[in-house]
């Protein structure tokens, strides 16, 4: 049987803010008391998502601000518990200790003890995972060279720049040498070299067999470096996939440039097209989705002189993907805002 590296079912995760409006007043007695007005105020931050990550995959989970990405970290990684719904971490139900122990992770805003040095600070974690002191000695500065943070290794914490923090906390996150590795904005605060290392770092983990779950807004990063993403928007999953599926649909514009096709079959080519347009001895036809490119190469084949020059599919980038399914998830919210019953 396939197992997930990680997986939930029907996840929904709703926060509590307790009661808006209260009001003080001087109730009976002496202590000052609350009025409750208003209603129950929740945040439905995920709601019913169901998705699962294979094992060697590195999968980008990605969405604007809000989305529900932390939320359904901190699910997976056991730190909170779902309102409903279900999950998995290497074949374990959420929160398993033996998965835990082979699982590294970054939290979204890393904190550690201030007062410890790098190496210390990675000892501290390498011992959790019982192992020998020489091999913790050994991980410890393997990583610390690999983050580019040997330069800093008598510093304590405290004097870390943001940057640094970042990179200690991937460091940690990789001690106990993960099967799963989960990174809640790895790319966070770092520099373009920063960002580098933590993709060739990724990549390395990749090519070791291991899974990698994280989490982004640098789309430029995910494009490089995923094999598939989840798209989340206003609680929910709006398109999940390879990122070249999601990139090149059925709806994708075609490019089609010819030369040698003139007069009456320029016009019929033209009328099949979006748009049309010639320069420089070259005929440019812009079709609006590849549904009928076969029926237009077809009538292109019959023109007598008619030369082909390229036929490119016009890929949308991540970025245009990304506003359109945070537009949709809007338009959506509003709809069932407005068609609610009042
Ligand atoms: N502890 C909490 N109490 C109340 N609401 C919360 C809590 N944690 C998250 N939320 C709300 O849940 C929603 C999702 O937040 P979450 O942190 O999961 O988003 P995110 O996708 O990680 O966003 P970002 O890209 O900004 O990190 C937000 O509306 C947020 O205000
Ligand atoms: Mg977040």
């Amino acid at each position: 049987m396939n197992q997930h590296a990680l997986s939930v079912q029907d996840l929904v995760k709703t926060f509590d803010l307790g009661f808006l409006g209260a009001v003080p007043f001087l109730g009976p007695g002496i202590t000052r008391r609350f009025q409750l007005k208003g209603i129950a105020q929740r945040v439905e931050a995920v709601r019913g998502i169901t998705f699962s990550v294979e094992p060697g995959e590195v999968f980008g989970f990605l969405g604007p601000n809000g989305a529900g990405k932390t939320t359904t970290i901190k699910v997976l990684m056991g730190l909170i518990h779902p309102t409903s719904g279900q999950g998995t971490l290497l074949g374990a139900p959420l929160g398993d200790a033996q998965a835990r122990a082979r699982l590294g992770f970054l939290p979204e805003h890393p904190y550690f003890y201030e007062y410890l040095k790098p190496l210390e600070f990675l000892d501290f974690y390498a011992r959790l995972f019982n192992l020998t002191h020489r091999e913790r000695k050994r991980r410890a500065e393997a990583l610390l060279d690999r983050l580019g943070l040997t330069y800093a290794k008598d510093r304590p914490l405290r004097k870390f720049s943001k940057g640094m923090i970042q990179r200690i906390g991937v460091a940690q996150a990789l001690i106990n040498d993960p099967a799963l590795v989960v990174l809640d904005e790895p790319m966070s605060g770092l520099d373009p070299m920063g960002r580098k290392d933590v993709r060739d770092l990724i990549f390395e983990l990749k090519e070791q067999g291991k899974t990698v779950f994280f989490s982004s807004h640098i789309l430029a990063d995910v494009e490089a470096l995923c094999d598939r993403v989840a798209i989340m928007a206003r609680g929910r999953i709006r398109s999940i996939g390879g990122l070249h599926e999601l990139l090149t649909d059925a709806q994708s514009p075609v490019e089609i440039v010819t030369r040698g096709v003139e007069g009456a079959p320029r016009e019929a080519l033209a009328a099949l097209a979006a748009q049309a347009r010639e320069a420089s001895g070259q005929q440019t036809f812009i079709l609006e989705s590849d549904a009928i490119l076969e029926s237009f190469l077809d009538q292109l084949r019959a023109v007598e002189g008619a030369r082909l020059i390229s036929v490119i599919p016009r890929r949308r980038s991540l970025e245009d993907l990304f506003v359109e399914e945070a537009a949709k998830a809007d338009a959506a919210d509003i709809q069932a805002h407005e068609g609610a019953p009042a």
